[in-house]
């Protein structure tokens, strides 16, 4: 089985991105996979994820999406809040798009199954020798660094109990599969696995780090011998790490933007290609690091 990987689009508003999604959809066709997954963070508004995954959809492959917390931060007083864009906004644009968005329910290809999450974080990808007071992660502050999430997840849930809350949902979804699935692709947008995370020694992005994922959830993919990949988005540094048996590996594009004539090389690097066979996974020509490091951002928040 081939799959075609990104995340974390971050797409302009007012077709500002038309080029880039264009380069995507064409890159994608080329590599002609099975699955084309985005592991979240298209745009903060649902109109602009409406737009952009109609232009994304591939036709002759399954298109499926985990929302990012960008997805369900809130718009405006009296719109949808977070828990209602993750559990009914989203899912409804993604089917209307020709995209199934797998929170909802794993997608099932033979013997394989797609089960995804937006994960949460519960500040155990901290670094506990910053000696950083627990109350700056439950905060979302520290010495004048904002973790966003702070003005725009507007749930009532903690941080942990979010993350217990999508981790007892992505056991369900691990203990009702039918019983001929022998291989499990785990789609997140935060990272299960603490070692995808790049720490850099310096503040606040050390502090940030925290904030992009939970090892509880990487241990019920640990526990589950039929999980041999996991995809994720949400930090835009690339990486990919053995976990056991597991490939784990991020694939995010970022804020960045490079001049025209550059997109489709950027675009290259961008979409991960994996391959399954038999139970061994290659990931050839995979691109890790931050691939907007030289380039002019369009916005400047996680
Ligand atoms: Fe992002
Ligand atoms: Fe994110």
């Amino acid at each position: 089985m081939k799959i075609a990987a990104i995340s974390d689009l971050h797409v302009l508003p007012d077709d500002g991105d038309r080029e880039l999604l264009e380069s995507i959809k064409r890159r994608v066709e080329e590599i002609s996979p099975d699955v084309f997954v985005i592991a979240g963070d298209i745009s903060d508004h649902l109109s602009v994820l409406d737009v952009s995954l109609s232009q994304l959809h591939i036709d002759t492959c399954a298109n499926l999406y985990v929302a990012g917390n960008h997805d369900i931060w809130f718009e405006e007083e009296g719109g949808p809040g977070s828990l209602e864009k993750y559990s009914r906004n989203v899912g409804s644009i993604c089917q209307k798009n020709g995209f199934i968005h797998l929170p909802d329910g794993p997608h099932i290809i033979e013997d394989t199954a797609f089960v995804g999450s937006i994960g949460w974080y519960d500040y155990s990808f901290r670094r506990p020798e910053l000696e950083i007071p627990m109350e700056h992660y439950e905060q979302k502050e520290y010495r004048g660094a904002v973790w966003y999430d702070l003005f725009k997840i507007d749930w009532a849930y903690s941080d942990i109990e979010a993350t217990n809350l999508f981790n007892r949902k992505l056991e369900y979804d691990l203990a009702t599969l039918p019983a001929n699935i022998s291989q499990i692709v785990y789609v997140s947008h935060h990272l299960p696995f603490r070692n995808l995370t790049i720490y850099k020694d310096r503040l606040p992005w050390d502090f940030h780090s925290a904030f992009m994922g939970a090892q509880s959830t990487g241990k019920i993919l640990e526990n589950d011998d039929r999980v041999i990949l996991s995809i994720s988005g949400h930090s835009h540094v690339r990486n990919l790490v053995s976990v056991g048996k597991m490939i784990a590996m991020t694939v995010p594009l970022g804020y960045g933007r490079p001049d025209l004539n550059k997109l489709d090389d950027f675009v290259r690097d961008a979409v991960a290609v994996i391959e399954t066979t038999e139970g061994s996974i290659n990931v050839p020509n995979f691109v890790k690091g931050d691939i907007c490091a030289d380039l002019s951002y369009v916005a400047s928040r996680h």
